[in-house]
Protein backbone atom coordinates (compact mmCIF):
# COMPACT_ATOMS: atom_id res chain seq x y z
CA UNK A 1 0.00 0.00 0.00
CA UNK A 2 1.13 3.28 -0.76
CA UNK A 3 1.70 6.10 1.36
CA UNK A 4 1.07 9.47 2.29
CA UNK A 5 2.49 11.97 5.38
CA UNK A 6 1.35 15.69 5.25
CA UNK A 7 2.61 18.72 7.46
CA UNK A 8 -0.36 21.18 7.67
CA UNK A 9 1.31 25.02 8.22
CA UNK A 10 -1.28 28.19 8.69
CA UNK A 11 -4.72 28.73 9.93
CA UNK A 12 -8.05 26.37 10.36
CA UNK A 13 -8.41 27.02 6.56
CA UNK A 14 -5.34 25.13 5.64
CA UNK A 15 -6.08 22.38 8.26
CA UNK A 16 -9.74 21.70 7.01
CA UNK A 17 -8.08 21.89 3.31
CA UNK A 18 -5.30 19.23 4.99
CA UNK A 19 -8.45 16.91 5.53
CA UNK A 20 -9.67 17.16 1.64
CA UNK A 21 -6.52 16.24 0.54
CA UNK A 22 -5.92 13.12 2.97
CA UNK A 23 -9.69 12.63 1.45
CA UNK A 24 -8.71 12.17 -1.73
CA UNK A 25 -5.64 10.23 -1.23
CA UNK A 26 -7.66 7.59 1.30
CA UNK A 27 -9.97 7.34 -1.21
CA UNK A 28 -7.51 6.23 -3.99
CA UNK A 29 -6.12 3.89 -1.51
CA UNK A 30 -3.08 5.68 -0.02
CA UNK A 31 -2.40 5.27 3.86
CA UNK A 32 -1.63 7.84 6.20
CA UNK A 33 1.52 7.73 7.95
CA UNK A 34 3.47 9.69 10.87
CA UNK A 35 6.99 9.66 9.20
CA UNK A 36 7.81 11.19 5.93
CA UNK A 37 10.64 8.74 5.97
CA UNK A 38 7.74 5.70 4.68
CA UNK A 39 5.98 8.02 2.97
CA UNK A 40 5.80 7.45 -1.11
CA UNK A 41 4.31 10.94 -1.22
CA UNK A 42 5.05 14.17 0.76
CA UNK A 43 2.33 16.88 1.18
CA UNK A 44 3.06 20.10 2.66
CA UNK A 45 0.17 22.51 2.85
CA UNK A 46 2.09 25.82 3.44
CA UNK A 47 1.11 29.46 4.84
CA UNK A 48 2.65 33.09 3.62
CA UNK A 49 0.46 35.20 6.34
CA UNK A 50 4.26 36.40 7.55
CA UNK A 51 7.83 35.89 7.02
CA UNK A 52 8.12 33.43 9.66
CA UNK A 53 5.50 30.98 8.68
CA UNK A 54 7.18 31.19 5.07
CA UNK A 55 10.71 30.74 6.05
CA UNK A 56 9.33 27.56 8.55
CA UNK A 57 8.19 25.73 5.28
CA UNK A 58 11.23 26.57 2.96
CA UNK A 59 13.58 25.21 5.79
CA UNK A 60 11.53 21.94 6.34
CA UNK A 61 11.41 21.63 2.42
CA UNK A 62 15.34 22.04 2.33
CA UNK A 63 15.26 19.11 4.60
CA UNK A 64 13.64 16.52 2.42
CA UNK A 65 16.16 17.20 -0.91
CA UNK A 66 18.58 14.48 0.52
CA UNK A 67 15.55 12.13 1.08
CA UNK A 68 14.39 13.02 -2.61
CA UNK A 69 17.79 11.75 -3.67
CA UNK A 70 17.79 8.93 -1.83
CA UNK A 71 14.18 7.65 -3.25
CA UNK A 72 13.61 9.95 -6.13
CA UNK A 73 10.17 7.96 -6.72
CA UNK A 74 8.74 9.72 -3.92
CA UNK A 75 6.59 12.55 -4.54
CA UNK A 76 7.18 15.54 -3.18
CA UNK A 77 3.93 18.02 -3.15
CA UNK A 78 3.72 21.93 -2.00
CA UNK A 79 -0.17 23.34 -1.49
CA UNK A 80 -1.69 26.20 0.41
CA UNK A 81 -0.94 29.74 -0.07
CA UNK A 82 2.63 29.77 -1.39
CA UNK A 83 2.18 27.75 -4.00
CA UNK A 84 -0.85 29.54 -4.82
CA UNK A 85 1.52 33.03 -4.20
CA UNK A 86 4.81 31.57 -5.69
CA UNK A 87 3.29 28.96 -8.03
CA UNK A 88 5.99 27.93 -10.73
CA UNK A 89 8.87 29.84 -8.67
CA UNK A 90 8.50 26.65 -6.42
CA UNK A 91 10.06 24.90 -8.72
CA UNK A 92 13.21 27.10 -9.56
CA UNK A 93 13.61 27.85 -5.98
CA UNK A 94 13.47 23.67 -5.24
CA UNK A 95 13.87 21.22 -8.69
CA UNK A 96 12.81 18.43 -6.14
CA UNK A 97 9.64 19.53 -5.77
CA UNK A 98 6.96 17.60 -7.97
CA UNK A 99 3.86 19.25 -7.80
CA UNK A 100 2.39 22.89 -6.70
CA UNK A 101 -0.76 22.79 -6.20
CA UNK A 102 -3.12 26.16 -5.16
CA UNK A 103 -5.71 26.44 -2.74
CA UNK A 104 -8.57 26.37 -5.64
CA UNK A 105 -7.13 23.57 -7.29
CA UNK A 106 -7.26 20.61 -4.23
CA UNK A 107 -9.49 18.49 -6.61
CA UNK A 108 -6.57 17.61 -8.98
CA UNK A 109 -4.45 15.85 -6.70
CA UNK A 110 -6.03 12.98 -7.60
CA UNK A 111 -5.01 13.47 -11.66
CA UNK A 112 -1.49 14.58 -10.11
CA UNK A 113 -0.90 11.23 -8.81
CA UNK A 114 -0.27 9.14 -11.49
CA UNK A 115 1.70 11.92 -13.32
CA UNK A 116 5.64 11.78 -13.84
CA UNK A 117 6.79 15.18 -14.68
CA UNK A 118 5.92 18.34 -12.48
CA UNK A 119 2.54 19.45 -12.34
CA UNK A 120 1.14 23.06 -11.82
CA UNK A 121 -2.01 24.15 -10.71
CA UNK A 122 -2.55 27.98 -9.82
CA UNK A 123 -5.68 28.75 -11.80
CA UNK A 124 -8.64 30.01 -10.78
CA UNK A 125 -11.51 27.51 -10.39
CA UNK A 126 -15.05 29.03 -10.91
CA UNK A 127 -16.35 25.91 -9.79
CA UNK A 128 -14.79 26.18 -6.38
CA UNK A 129 -17.92 26.67 -4.45
CA UNK A 130 -19.88 23.52 -6.07
CA UNK A 131 -15.92 21.23 -5.75
CA UNK A 132 -17.15 18.00 -3.62
CA UNK A 133 -14.37 16.78 -2.50
CA UNK A 134 -14.25 13.33 -0.10
CA UNK A 135 -12.99 14.28 3.62
CA UNK A 136 -11.08 12.66 6.40
CA UNK A 137 -12.36 14.12 9.73
CA UNK A 138 -9.85 14.19 12.08
CA UNK A 139 -11.64 14.89 15.25
CA UNK A 140 -14.82 12.24 15.45
CA UNK A 141 -16.66 15.46 17.43
CA UNK A 142 -16.10 18.61 16.16
CA UNK A 143 -16.13 19.63 12.07
CA UNK A 144 -15.03 22.45 10.20
CA UNK A 145 -17.48 23.31 7.21
CA UNK A 146 -16.55 25.32 4.86
CA UNK A 147 -18.75 28.36 3.92
CA UNK A 148 -17.14 30.40 1.80
CA UNK A 149 -14.06 31.03 0.02
CA UNK A 150 -11.76 33.66 -0.21
CA UNK A 151 -11.46 37.10 0.70
CA UNK A 152 -12.36 40.63 -1.46
CA UNK A 153 -10.90 43.08 1.60
CA UNK A 154 -7.72 43.68 0.49
CA UNK A 155 -6.39 45.06 3.93
CA UNK A 156 -3.23 46.62 2.86
CA UNK A 157 -0.89 43.88 5.11
CA UNK A 158 -2.22 41.04 4.22
CA UNK A 159 -1.94 38.63 1.28
CA UNK A 160 -4.75 36.06 1.75
CA UNK A 161 -6.78 37.83 -1.20
CA UNK A 162 -4.18 37.00 -3.44
CA UNK A 163 -3.46 33.61 -2.12
CA UNK A 164 -7.00 32.30 -1.53
CA UNK A 165 -9.00 34.50 -4.71
CA UNK A 166 -11.93 36.56 -4.63
CA UNK A 167 -14.64 35.76 -2.32
CA UNK A 168 -17.29 32.88 -3.22
CA UNK A 169 -20.07 31.65 -1.33
CA UNK A 170 -21.16 28.30 -0.92
CA UNK A 171 -25.09 27.36 -1.88
CA UNK A 172 -26.64 26.85 1.90
CA UNK A 173 -28.25 23.85 0.39
CA UNK A 174 -24.73 22.05 -0.17
CA UNK A 175 -23.87 23.85 3.42
CA UNK A 176 -26.73 22.20 5.48
CA UNK A 177 -26.23 18.90 3.57
CA UNK A 178 -23.26 18.52 4.68
CA UNK A 179 -24.16 19.41 8.08
CA UNK A 180 -26.98 17.31 8.37
CA UNK A 181 -24.72 14.36 7.07
CA UNK A 182 -22.38 15.31 9.86
CA UNK A 183 -24.68 15.42 12.51
CA UNK A 184 -25.91 12.12 11.97
CA UNK A 185 -22.59 10.46 11.94
CA UNK A 186 -21.85 11.74 15.42
CA UNK A 187 -20.40 15.30 14.84
CA UNK A 188 -21.45 17.49 17.62
CA UNK A 189 -20.05 20.97 17.16
CA UNK A 190 -19.77 22.55 13.53
CA UNK A 191 -16.58 25.20 13.09
CA UNK A 192 -17.91 27.14 10.03
CA UNK A 193 -15.28 28.54 8.27
CA UNK A 194 -14.70 32.02 5.87
CA UNK A 195 -12.16 34.81 6.05
CA UNK A 196 -15.28 36.94 6.95
CA UNK A 197 -17.85 34.84 7.18
CA UNK A 198 -20.12 37.94 8.27
CA UNK A 199 -20.02 38.47 4.48
CA UNK A 200 -21.58 35.51 3.78
CA UNK A 201 -23.96 35.54 0.79
CA UNK A 202 -26.08 33.02 -1.20
CA UNK A 203 -30.11 33.67 -1.10
CA UNK A 204 -29.19 33.47 2.69
CA UNK A 205 -27.10 36.09 4.54
CA UNK A 206 -24.75 35.05 7.54
CA UNK A 207 -27.56 35.07 10.17
CA UNK A 208 -29.72 33.35 8.40
CA UNK A 209 -27.43 30.78 7.41
CA UNK A 210 -27.27 30.50 11.47
CA UNK A 211 -30.38 29.98 12.30
CA UNK A 212 -30.90 27.10 9.19
CA UNK A 213 -27.60 25.23 11.39
CA UNK A 214 -29.49 25.62 14.39
CA UNK A 215 -32.55 23.49 13.34
CA UNK A 216 -29.87 20.34 12.58
CA UNK A 217 -30.32 17.63 14.81
CA UNK A 218 -27.98 16.26 16.47
CA UNK A 219 -25.60 19.34 16.47
CA UNK A 220 -25.12 20.78 19.79
CA UNK A 221 -22.55 23.99 19.07
CA UNK A 222 -22.28 26.32 16.55
CA UNK A 223 -19.03 27.92 15.89
CA UNK A 224 -17.71 30.53 13.00
CA UNK A 225 -14.14 32.27 12.21
CA UNK A 226 -13.44 34.83 11.15
CA UNK A 227 -15.60 37.82 11.75
CA UNK A 228 -14.74 41.33 10.29
CA UNK A 229 -15.64 43.99 12.44
CA UNK A 230 -17.09 46.39 9.47
CA UNK A 231 -19.57 43.81 8.34
CA UNK A 232 -20.51 42.78 12.27
CA UNK A 233 -24.63 43.38 12.28
CA UNK A 234 -26.85 43.67 14.61
CA UNK A 235 -28.72 40.93 12.90
CA UNK A 236 -25.17 38.79 13.76
CA UNK A 237 -25.35 39.76 17.15
CA UNK A 238 -29.28 39.28 17.85
CA UNK A 239 -28.66 35.75 16.05
CA UNK A 240 -25.51 34.53 19.12
CA UNK A 241 -27.67 35.66 21.15
CA UNK A 242 -30.91 33.91 19.80
CA UNK A 243 -30.00 30.68 18.22
CA UNK A 244 -29.46 28.59 21.18
CA UNK A 245 -26.40 26.45 19.66
CA UNK A 246 -24.55 29.38 18.06
CA UNK A 247 -21.70 29.70 20.89
CA UNK A 248 -21.23 33.18 23.19
CA UNK A 249 -17.56 33.96 21.81
CA UNK A 250 -16.21 35.65 18.85
CA UNK A 251 -13.12 36.34 17.08
CA UNK A 252 -13.12 40.24 16.14
CA UNK A 253 -9.68 41.28 14.95
CA UNK A 254 -9.43 44.81 15.99
CA UNK A 255 -5.12 45.04 14.47
CA UNK A 256 -4.99 48.38 15.80
CA UNK A 257 -6.08 50.43 18.79
CA UNK A 258 -5.39 53.63 16.56
CA UNK A 259 -8.24 55.10 13.75
CA UNK A 260 -5.31 56.71 11.93
CA UNK A 261 -3.21 52.94 11.63
CA UNK A 262 -6.75 51.48 11.20
CA UNK A 263 -7.12 53.51 8.20
CA UNK A 264 -3.61 52.58 6.77
CA UNK A 265 -4.38 49.24 7.03
CA UNK A 266 -7.33 50.08 4.94
CA UNK A 267 -9.86 48.08 7.50
CA UNK A 268 -12.84 50.78 7.04
CA UNK A 269 -13.64 50.90 10.79
CA UNK A 270 -12.52 53.41 13.03
CA UNK A 271 -11.54 52.68 16.99
CA UNK A 272 -14.81 53.85 17.74
CA UNK A 273 -16.88 51.93 15.60
CA UNK A 274 -15.19 49.05 16.84
CA UNK A 275 -15.66 50.06 20.68
CA UNK A 276 -19.88 50.70 19.82
CA UNK A 277 -19.63 47.15 18.45
CA UNK A 278 -18.32 45.19 21.57
CA UNK A 279 -20.89 47.49 23.37
CA UNK A 280 -23.96 46.19 21.62
CA UNK A 281 -22.46 42.36 21.71
CA UNK A 282 -22.14 42.55 25.30
CA UNK A 283 -25.10 44.22 26.07
CA UNK A 284 -27.07 41.39 24.25
CA UNK A 285 -25.17 38.98 25.01
CA UNK A 286 -23.72 39.95 29.08
CA UNK A 287 -20.85 36.59 29.13
CA UNK A 288 -19.49 36.84 25.56
CA UNK A 289 -16.04 35.92 25.26
CA UNK A 290 -14.05 38.20 22.92
CA UNK A 291 -11.33 37.71 21.06
CA UNK A 292 -8.91 39.29 18.85
CA UNK A 293 -5.59 40.14 16.73
CA UNK A 294 -3.41 42.66 16.84
CA UNK A 295 -0.30 43.74 14.90
CA UNK A 296 2.46 45.90 16.49
CA UNK A 297 4.54 47.88 14.31
CA UNK A 298 2.67 49.07 11.19
CA UNK A 299 4.58 51.23 9.14
CA UNK A 300 4.03 54.50 10.27
CA UNK A 301 2.79 53.88 13.59
CA UNK A 302 4.28 56.02 16.37
CA UNK A 303 4.61 55.96 19.97
CA UNK A 304 1.09 57.49 20.81
CA UNK A 305 -0.40 54.86 17.99
CA UNK A 306 1.26 52.01 19.85
CA UNK A 307 -0.48 53.75 23.04
CA UNK A 308 -3.69 53.67 21.69
CA UNK A 309 -3.49 50.32 20.94
CA UNK A 310 -2.20 49.57 24.56
CA UNK A 311 -5.22 51.54 25.96
CA UNK A 312 -8.00 49.64 23.84
CA UNK A 313 -6.80 46.63 25.17
CA UNK A 314 -7.02 48.03 28.38
CA UNK A 315 -10.46 49.61 27.54
CA UNK A 316 -11.82 46.69 26.15
CA UNK A 317 -10.08 43.30 27.98
CA UNK A 318 -10.52 40.84 25.55
CA UNK A 319 -10.31 37.21 26.56
CA UNK A 320 -7.55 36.95 24.83
CA UNK A 321 -5.37 38.06 21.56
CA UNK A 322 -3.10 36.94 18.85
CA UNK A 323 -0.38 39.32 18.28
CA UNK A 324 2.27 39.61 15.41
CA UNK A 325 4.81 42.02 14.64
CA UNK A 326 4.49 43.69 11.33
CA UNK A 327 5.76 41.17 8.35
CA UNK A 328 6.29 42.83 5.01
CA UNK A 329 4.25 40.85 2.53
CA UNK A 330 5.64 40.64 -1.20
CA UNK A 331 2.75 42.45 -3.78
CA UNK A 332 0.73 44.19 -0.71
CA UNK A 333 0.30 47.95 -0.29
CA UNK A 334 1.82 48.13 2.94
CA UNK A 335 4.94 46.84 2.02
CA UNK A 336 5.89 49.60 -0.07
CA UNK A 337 4.69 52.28 2.53
CA UNK A 338 6.93 54.76 3.87
CA UNK A 339 7.62 54.97 7.49
CA UNK A 340 8.33 50.97 8.06
CA UNK A 341 9.29 50.47 11.86
CA UNK A 342 12.28 49.20 13.14
CA UNK A 343 12.40 45.70 14.01
CA UNK A 344 13.80 46.56 17.32
CA UNK A 345 10.52 49.04 17.86
CA UNK A 346 8.00 46.03 16.52
CA UNK A 347 9.31 43.63 19.34
CA UNK A 348 9.55 45.93 22.22
CA UNK A 349 6.09 46.89 21.42
CA UNK A 350 5.17 43.37 20.78
CA UNK A 351 6.12 42.80 24.03
CA UNK A 352 4.29 45.48 25.64
CA UNK A 353 1.10 44.35 24.08
CA UNK A 354 1.76 40.82 25.31
CA UNK A 355 2.83 41.72 29.22
CA UNK A 356 -0.57 43.59 29.22
CA UNK A 357 -3.07 41.31 27.44
CA UNK A 358 -1.57 38.39 29.84
CA UNK A 359 -2.18 40.16 32.67
CA UNK A 360 -5.89 40.80 31.73
CA UNK A 361 -6.62 37.03 29.89
CA UNK A 362 -5.50 35.83 33.68
CA UNK A 363 -7.57 38.00 35.57
CA UNK A 364 -10.57 37.49 33.34
CA UNK A 365 -10.22 33.88 33.69
CA UNK A 366 -9.46 33.72 37.63
CA UNK A 367 -13.44 35.55 37.54
CA UNK A 368 -14.46 32.24 36.58
CA UNK A 369 -13.50 30.02 39.38
CA UNK A 370 -16.60 29.01 41.72
CA UNK A 371 -19.02 29.18 38.34
CA UNK A 372 -20.45 26.46 36.48
CA UNK A 373 -19.96 26.01 32.75
CA UNK A 374 -20.85 23.36 29.88
CA UNK A 375 -18.05 21.99 28.18
CA UNK A 376 -18.08 19.53 25.56
CA UNK A 377 -15.35 16.50 25.66
CA UNK A 378 -13.07 16.40 22.83
CA UNK A 379 -10.86 13.72 24.06
CA UNK A 380 -7.33 13.60 26.44
CA UNK A 381 -5.07 16.68 26.49
CA UNK A 382 -1.15 16.08 25.16
CA UNK A 383 0.25 13.07 27.43
CA UNK A 384 -2.93 13.17 29.74
CA UNK A 385 -4.92 9.70 30.32
CA UNK A 386 -6.33 10.14 33.71
CA UNK A 387 -8.11 13.49 32.13
CA UNK A 388 -10.32 14.77 29.79
CA UNK A 389 -10.55 17.96 27.72
CA UNK A 390 -13.11 20.51 26.25
CA UNK A 391 -13.97 23.36 25.83
CA UNK A 392 -16.72 26.02 27.51
CA UNK A 393 -18.82 27.40 24.86
CA UNK A 394 -16.76 30.55 25.55
CA UNK A 395 -13.98 28.60 23.41
CA UNK A 396 -12.19 28.31 27.02
CA UNK A 397 -10.07 25.08 27.22
CA UNK A 398 -10.92 23.41 30.41
CA UNK A 399 -9.78 19.66 31.93
CA UNK A 400 -11.39 17.81 34.23
CA UNK A 401 -10.51 14.35 35.80
CA UNK A 402 -11.44 11.45 33.65
CA UNK A 403 -14.68 8.92 34.71
CA UNK A 404 -15.45 5.88 33.39
CA UNK A 405 -19.07 6.55 32.66
CA UNK A 406 -17.88 9.85 30.39
CA UNK A 407 -16.93 9.82 26.49
CA UNK A 408 -15.61 11.90 23.66
CA UNK A 409 -18.35 14.23 22.72
CA UNK A 410 -20.42 14.20 26.11
CA UNK A 411 -21.72 17.78 27.15
CA UNK A 412 -21.07 18.20 30.90
CA UNK A 413 -21.80 20.67 33.40
CA UNK A 414 -18.88 21.19 35.32
CA UNK A 415 -17.48 23.15 38.45
CA UNK A 416 -14.43 25.62 37.53
CA UNK A 417 -11.85 24.98 40.57
CA UNK A 418 -8.47 26.74 39.35
CA UNK A 419 -8.00 29.16 36.61
CA UNK A 420 -4.91 30.00 34.42
CA UNK A 421 -3.49 31.68 32.02
CA UNK A 422 -4.22 29.52 29.35
CA UNK A 423 -6.49 27.19 30.82
CA UNK A 424 -9.17 25.97 32.99
CA UNK A 425 -9.67 23.16 35.44
CA UNK A 426 -12.33 22.00 36.82
CA UNK A 427 -15.04 19.32 38.15
CA UNK A 428 -18.41 17.54 37.23
CA UNK A 429 -21.32 18.59 39.29
N1 LIG B 1 -9.42 36.62 7.68
C1 LIG B 1 -9.05 36.79 8.99
C2 LIG B 1 -7.67 36.33 9.37
C3 LIG B 1 -6.54 36.70 8.52
S1 LIG B 1 -4.94 36.24 8.97
C4 LIG B 1 -9.34 38.19 9.35
O1 LIG B 1 -9.49 39.05 8.54
O2 LIG B 1 -9.44 38.45 10.51
C5 LIG B 1 -4.90 36.27 10.72
C6 LIG B 1 -4.21 37.45 11.30
O3 LIG B 1 -2.86 37.54 10.87
C7 LIG B 1 -4.78 38.80 10.93
O4 LIG B 1 -5.93 39.11 11.65
C8 LIG B 1 -3.64 39.74 11.24
O5 LIG B 1 -3.65 40.15 12.58
C9 LIG B 1 -2.41 38.86 11.02
N2 LIG B 1 -1.67 39.27 9.83
C10 LIG B 1 -2.08 39.21 8.54
N3 LIG B 1 -1.13 39.69 7.72
C11 LIG B 1 -0.10 40.09 8.51
C12 LIG B 1 1.18 40.70 8.25
N4 LIG B 1 1.57 41.02 7.02
N5 LIG B 1 1.99 40.94 9.32
C13 LIG B 1 1.60 40.63 10.57
N6 LIG B 1 0.41 40.08 10.86
C14 LIG B 1 -0.43 39.81 9.85
FE1 LIG C 1 -6.62 39.43 5.18
FE2 LIG C 1 -8.19 41.47 5.72
FE3 LIG C 1 -9.10 39.46 4.21
FE4 LIG C 1 -8.66 39.09 6.81
S1 LIG C 1 -10.17 40.48 5.92
S2 LIG C 1 -8.05 37.74 5.16
S3 LIG C 1 -6.87 40.36 7.21
S4 LIG C 1 -7.47 40.89 3.66
FE1 LIG D 1 -4.38 30.69 6.27
FE2 LIG D 1 -1.84 31.28 6.14
FE3 LIG D 1 -3.22 31.09 3.96
S1 LIG D 1 -3.25 32.00 7.63
S2 LIG D 1 -5.30 31.65 4.50
S3 LIG D 1 -2.80 29.46 5.40
S4 LIG D 1 -1.67 32.56 4.35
Amino acid sequence: MKKYHITTFGCQMNFHDSEKMAGILDAEGYQETANPIDADIIIFNTCSIRQKAEQKFFSQLGKIKSLKKKRPSIKIAVAGCIAQHYGSKIFEKAPYVDFVLGTQNLHLLKDFLNKDFYGLAIDENPSLTDTDLPIKRYSPIIAYVNIMYGCNNFCSYCVVPYTRGPEKSRTHTSIINEVKELASRGIKEVILLGQNVNSYRSELNFPQLLVKINEVKGIERIRFITSHPKDLSDELILAIKDLDKVCEHIHLPLQSGSSKILRLMNREYTYYDYLSKIQKLRKEVPDIAITSDIIAGFPQETEEDHLQTIRALKEIEFDGIFSFKFSKREGTVASQMSGQVDEEVKSRRLYEIIEIQNEITERKNKKLEGTYQEILLEGLPKKEIEKFMGRTRTNKICIIPKKDDLKEGDVVKILITKANRHSLLGSIV
